[in-house]
């Protein structure tokens, strides 16, 4: 099977491509390695890519180009049988700083995807939503009956993708799905997130910190169980036309995470408090039960399993990951 991951050279596409090359697909990376964190992760995760590709029957290909270069995305995506479009400016802060340069990489850009899709004989478009597009919880864990109102130009963004996904199925017949993250996490991690920093804080004998008083909550969503939920959808046609949580369903207040890491690599340090960012989410929490009835989805890593395997994996490979987390 041709796939296109786009955003490939980033967190979740890395690793999607990198199973689908193991699992013997022909697969192309499309990403414009946008510095938004350091370049030298997607390195790695294309490094990993090619190498799955090299000890499996599949190949890998890495496109360096622009979502919003309408001529090249016809071009890749008229070559692909699935495309899996992680492509964004991920992150709310940046979205509250930049909301239009957001719109035109996550709105307009999915936009050129579904649109070269729509034009070929693509079999399914599965677009990387996200957990932002419910804003605050009416009630917890969120179904995918709970209101979309979001509070972050992010989280707009995500949610205008998702209805265009949706509204290509209703009216040109494209199947498309949209996955609805929740906070994911895993090796190669963004380094900007809290998992990243509150282990590597704690490593170098620094207090973790924590925005507001911690008591936020979060849904953190092992990378396995994210790849494993996009390639059921390499079998199935039951989600089209659907947007559904991907999430772990266990949640963990962000000071008890942050005590448990601590307490495991530097039970001396004190937590440290800074100011709270608004547009950050206070809690979220996912009723997986869709994606469980439609793509037989099952969670198999817990907070506290998923961030052992995390330090773990820290651990091995910190010679190139904590400097550049430290730069973050
Ligand atoms: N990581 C999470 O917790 C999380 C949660 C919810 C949703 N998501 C969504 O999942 C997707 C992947 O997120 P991630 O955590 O892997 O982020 P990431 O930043 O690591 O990956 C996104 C990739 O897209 C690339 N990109 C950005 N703009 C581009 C453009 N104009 N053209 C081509 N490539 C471009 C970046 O260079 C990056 O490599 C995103 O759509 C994000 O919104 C992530």
């Amino acid at each position: 099977m041709e796939i296109l991951v786009t955003g490939g050279a980033g967190f979740i596409g890395g690793h999607l491509a990198e199973q689908f090359a193991y699992n013997g697909h022909d697969v192309v990376a499309l990403d414009n390695f946008e510095p938004y964190y350091d370049l030298g992760i997607k390195e790695h995760n294309v490094e990993q890519g090619r190498r799955a590709a090299e000890e499996s029957d599949g190949s890998y290909e890495l496109i360096q180009g622009d979502i919003r270069d309408e001529e090249l995305i016809d071009e890749y995506v008229g070559d692909a049988d699935f495309v899996f479009h992680q492509a964004a400016q991920a992150g709310v802060r940046t979205s509250v700083e930049q909301p239009q340069k957001v719109n035109e990489i996550n709105v307009d850009g999915t936009l050129n995807v579904l649109e070269a899709a729509r034009n070929s004989d693509t079999t399914r478009v599965v677009v990387a939503s996200s957990s932002s597009v419910y804003g605050k919880p009416n009630y917890l864990p969120y179904d995918e009956e709970h209101p979309t109102t979001p509070v972050s130009p992010y989280g707009a963004s995500k949610l205008a993708e998702e209805q265009y996904a949706r509204v290509y199925n209703e009216v040109y017949g494209l199947p498309t799905v949209s996955l609805r993250y929740f906070t994911v996490y895993g090796p190669r991690m963004r380094p900007n997130m809290a998992i990243s920093n509150f282990v590597s804080r704690c490593m170098n004998g620094e207090p973790p910190v924590i925005y507001g008083e911690g008591t936020q909550t979060r849904d953190f969503t092992y990378i396995d169980d994210v790849v494993r939920a996009n390639g059921t959808l390499l079998e199935t046609n039951a989600a089209d036309g659907e947007a559904m949580n991907i999430g772990s369903t266990d949640n963990i207040e962000i000071r008890v995470l942050a005590e448990e890491i601590r307490d495991q690599l530097a039970p001396e340090l004190d937590l440290v408090y800074d100011e709270r960012n608004d547009a950050d989410a206070e809690h979220t929490h996912a009723d997986v039960s869709k994606a469980r009835e439609l793509l037989d989805y099952e969670p198999t890593t817990t907070i506290r399993e998923g961030v052992e395997q995390f330090t773990e994996w820290y651990q091995e490979n910190r010679d190139w990951y904590e400097p550049l987390v430290r730069k973050s």
